[in-house]
């Protein structure tokens, strides 16, 4: 029988320096006013000199570890996704399963940009429902102040580093991830990309020297397909759950910009009171603002047993994909539930061969 993924543990990290946007007025021809009023943005946090993806990763994700009392070395399955990893290889949650001692899971890299997180969710709960693991570690983590050109206003005040974690676990209680959706559109991959540094165009002096090995970003051109996309895929995620916006308790969406999250909750008439924003605080994180928006969606109170939840993202690719699950909070309940329904199945075969004796 097809099993629920269920969200189990939750944590996040976030470096503790802290970048204003009068730090970058410092840097570049900016202002607090502009950052502000364009993004919604008014700190993001930087990775510390020895910090990176997967340091950020282990830390959000012995966290999620610890909440749903799960050990390392019980742990199925990591996947991190990001598109800042340590290296192009090996994947960085190989690094993050060797730090955590999660010595019998299965480990690998999501890079959908933005849309990480949601792609390795969709990739779990599919593995998880199709009873290849019970249990998957899931992260998004991103470094991406080390992609940044300092030389570029148009991006550089726009993003910042952290990691979130979430620890999904199979279930036959009825709720979980309820539907995931993922879309993507090749065809417009240049219009937000890192160019050099890997196999079409080798890191040399003068792709550094032309930096680029960092982010480069037609920001206009994404914001405008990005408040559709991610409308679309949240109506199409909430079909697919058998719901409507009207049973949405929470909306988690993808931190880029606060004109495209009140884009999205007007397109889709949706109160920007159920709509969880951070970004203030974090700027954009990538695959990790959505694990971060949901752990402090938690820690503040926003997101209760039995709440329905809906995330949605845009990103680089471009990608984009939106998810509805039922938050149950703690793992008990959880793995007592799948005792008792796994009694229960025991119970009812046993009565299957005994009737017709
Ligand atoms: O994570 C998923 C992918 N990323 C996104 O979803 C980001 C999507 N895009 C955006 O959020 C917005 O397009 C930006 C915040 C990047 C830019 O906002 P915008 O309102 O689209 O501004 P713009 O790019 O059209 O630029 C307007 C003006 C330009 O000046 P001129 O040409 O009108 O004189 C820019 O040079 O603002 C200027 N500008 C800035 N001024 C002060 C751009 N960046 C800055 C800056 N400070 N940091």
């Amino acid at each position: 029988m097809p099993k629920n993924a269920v969200i189990t543990g939750w944590g996040f990290y976030a470096p503790t320096r802290v970048m204003t946007n009068f730090d970058f007025e410092k840097i570049v021809d900016t202002s607090d006013e502009w950052i502000t009023s364009r993004t919604g943005i008014k700190e993001r946090r930087f990775a510390a000199d020895g910090e990176s993806t997967s340091t950020m990763a282990v830390r959000a994700a012995r966290l999620a570890l610890e909440r749903a009392k799960l050990r390392p070395q019980d742990v199925q399955l990591v996947i991190v996704g990001t598109c800042s990893p340590d290296y192009l290889f090996p994947a960085t949650a190989c690094i993050v399963q060797s730090e955590l001692g999660a010595t019998r899971a299965g480990a690998f890299d999501v890079e959908a940009a933005c849309t990480s997180f949601v792609t390795a969710l969709g990739i779990a709960r599919g593995m998880i429902s199709s009873g290849t693991v019970e249990n998957a570690l899931v992260v998004g983590a991103e470094t991406l102040s080390r992609l940044l050109n300092f030389k570029d206003r148009g991006t550089c005040v726009l993003f910042g580093d952290g990691a979130g974690a979430v620890v999904v676990e199979a279930s036959n209680a009825s709720v979980g991830v309820e539907s995931v959706v993922l879309h993507s559109d090749g065809s417009k991959g240049e219009l937000l990309m890192v160019e050099a540094g890997a196999s079409r165009l080798p890191a040399s002096k003068e792709t550094v020297e032309l930096g680029k090995h960092l982010i480069t970003m037609q920001g206009g051109e994404v914001f405008k397909l990005a408040v559709k996309s991610m409308a679309d895929a949240a109506e199409e995620a909430l079909r697919e759950a058998g719901l409507g916006l009207e049973d949405i308790d929470l909306m988690i969406p993808h931190q880029a910009n606060i004109r495209i999250i009140e884009g999205v909750a007007k397109r889709l008439r949706f109160p920007m009171e159920r709509v969880f924003v951070n970004i203030q605080r974090y700027g954009n994180t990538s695959a990790a603002s959505i694990p971060i928006a949901m752990a402090e969606a938690e820690a503040t109170g926003r997101l209760a047993r039995g709440d329905k939840v809906l995330l949605v993202a845009f990103g680089g690719g471009f990608t984009w994909g939106a998810a509805v699950l039922e938050w149950f909070g703690a793992h008990d309940g959880v793995r007592a539930q799948s005792a008792l329904d796994r009694a229960r199945d025991a119970l009812e075969d046993v009565v299957d061969r005994v009737r017709p004796l």
